[in-house]
């Protein structure tokens, strides 16, 4: 029942993944274990994320307890055809290609619910959405889901506030387990990733600008700064803005940045970051790449409206004529770079963020009665998936004595 591009790709993706398993070892622990004492027979999930080696490991993981997948992308330009070929050839439900156009994109996400799933896995809260706003999903089976990114949790708050979420969804994004590695280092390497592998220059020596200073902008501007190159913060919140100043960089308003940086990269979550004004007051040659979840942070209409040549230079890499003739170069479209001009975070992360979403579907199909609204991970939920981590990178931490125990509980002033 699937709809992907070339099926003949499948035994390469099966490499991919098994790559990709063998580094996930926290999620492959996690998959094991809940085999042990749980099963998904006979659940129909929709699963809504960027289809890569990672969550191929996911997906199977979820066949694995018996639940059946139907898998959509989380962005038009991120899947992985070959993961694609080889998950529809193992029977997974697919409906995903690299280079979708909006309708095409909403369509697939529109068939993984038309089969009326009972768990809604999402990452952006695209699946979510639909099923909120579209009067076709009004009668479903759906009874609860998780939610992957910042994005997403942040367009599931709104819903809740208005009093229309209809079913509990578990934040997986604010379990620390996740954010801290995966929004942090995984985009912070992921996405200087897609910058290299799209535009091969040097970055020692660079000066960029990262805007925002939020979980990824702190990856992305340590990642910089490892690179060599020196980097500059925008930020709208006075503390992170200070945060950013401790850490030793130097913070401005992006208007002031925009004359200065050789490339920028958005990570807030924010429209039209890199607006107009700061298009207009950037060097000839000035690279701008985004991070965050939608395109719309830098303002690719603009760049679009008053660009009077628009070149394709290399894969994932445009550029931009403006009528006053200064060149401007878009990376991905504006697209998600990491995902589009990389293959999105390494396996090890990955590992950690899928055993929240994979514990936290489990924990949607035996507790959704009890629950409610947006949701947190459980704490004890989140120790676990960081023990799984930590014994497959194989490192020993101390527990606390008796005494120590004791200690904590008896102090008093
Ligand atoms: P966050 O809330 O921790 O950080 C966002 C930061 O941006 C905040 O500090 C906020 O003050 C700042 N900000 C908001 N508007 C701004 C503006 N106009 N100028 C400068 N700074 C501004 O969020 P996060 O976890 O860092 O996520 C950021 C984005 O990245 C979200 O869209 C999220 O979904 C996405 N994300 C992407 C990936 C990926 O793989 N590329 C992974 C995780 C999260
Ligand atoms: N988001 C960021 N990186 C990812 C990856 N490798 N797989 C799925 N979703 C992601």
């Amino acid at each position: 029942m699937s709809k992907i591009t070339d099926k003949s790709l499948a035994e390469k993706g099966r490499k991919s993944y098994q790559w990709a398993r063998d580094n996930m070892p926290a999620l492959v622990t996690t998959i094991n274990k809940t085999a042990e004492e749980f099963s998904f027979k006979g659940t129909k999930i929709a699963v809504c994320l960027h289809v890569t080696k990672e969550t191929s490991v996911l997906v199977m993981g979820l066949k694995e307890l018996g639940a059946d997948v139907y898998l959509s992308g989380a962005n038009p330009l991120s899947t992985q055809d070959d993961i694609a070929a080889y998950l529809d050839s193992e029977g997974v439900n697919v409906f995903a290609w690299r280079g979708q156009n909006d309708k095409e994109y909403q369509e697939c996400i529109d068939a993984t619910l038309d089969v009326e799933p009972e768990i809604i896995m999402d990452d952006g809260s695209d699946a979510h959405i639909t099923l909120h706003q579209n009067q076709k999903y009004e009668k479903n089976n759906v009874i609860g889901g998780t939610e992957e990114t910042t994005t997403g949790v942040v367009r599931l708050e709104a819903l809740e506030k208005s009093g229309k979420l209809k079913y509990p969804i578990i934040a997986v994004n604010n379990a620390y387990t996740k954010h801290l590695f995966d929004n942090r280092y995984g985009t912070g390497q992921s996405t200087f990733d897609g910058i290299l592998r799209s535009t091969a220059l040097l970055m020692a020596g660079k000066k960029v600008t990262v805007c925002g200073y939020g979980w990824v902008g702190r990856g992305i501007a340590a990642r910089a700064k490892g690179l060599g190159a020196i980097v500059s913060v925008s930020e709208i919140d006075p503390i992170r803005a200070i945060e950013a100043v401790m850490d030793g960089f130097d913070v401005k308003p992006i208007n002031e940045l925009a004359k200065e940086s050789d490339i920028f990269v958005t990570a807030t979550g924010q429209k039209h970051v890199i607006d107009k004004n700061s298009i207009r007051n950037l060097k000839d040659g000035a690279i701008l790449a985004n991070a965050g979840h939608f395109d719309l942070e830098i303002d690719v209409a603009f760049l679009q409206d008053v660009a009077k040549n628009v070149k394709t230079i290399r894969d994932n890499l445009e550029e931009y004529e403006l009528d006053n003739g200064t060149k401007i170069v878009l990376v991905a479209k504006g697209r998600i770079a990491n995902l589009v001009a990389a293959e999105g975070h390494p396996p090890e992360v990955m590992s950690m963020s899928f055993s929240n979403q994979l514990l936290g579907a489990v924990k949607i199909k035996l507790d959704h009665k009890k629950l409610k609204g947006l949701i947190d991970m459980p704490k004890e939920i989140d120790y676990k998936v960081a023990k799984h981590a930590l014994e497959g990178m194989k490192i020993n931490i101390d527990t606390q004595t008796q005494e120590q125990k004791d200690y904590g509980e008896s102090y008093v002033i």
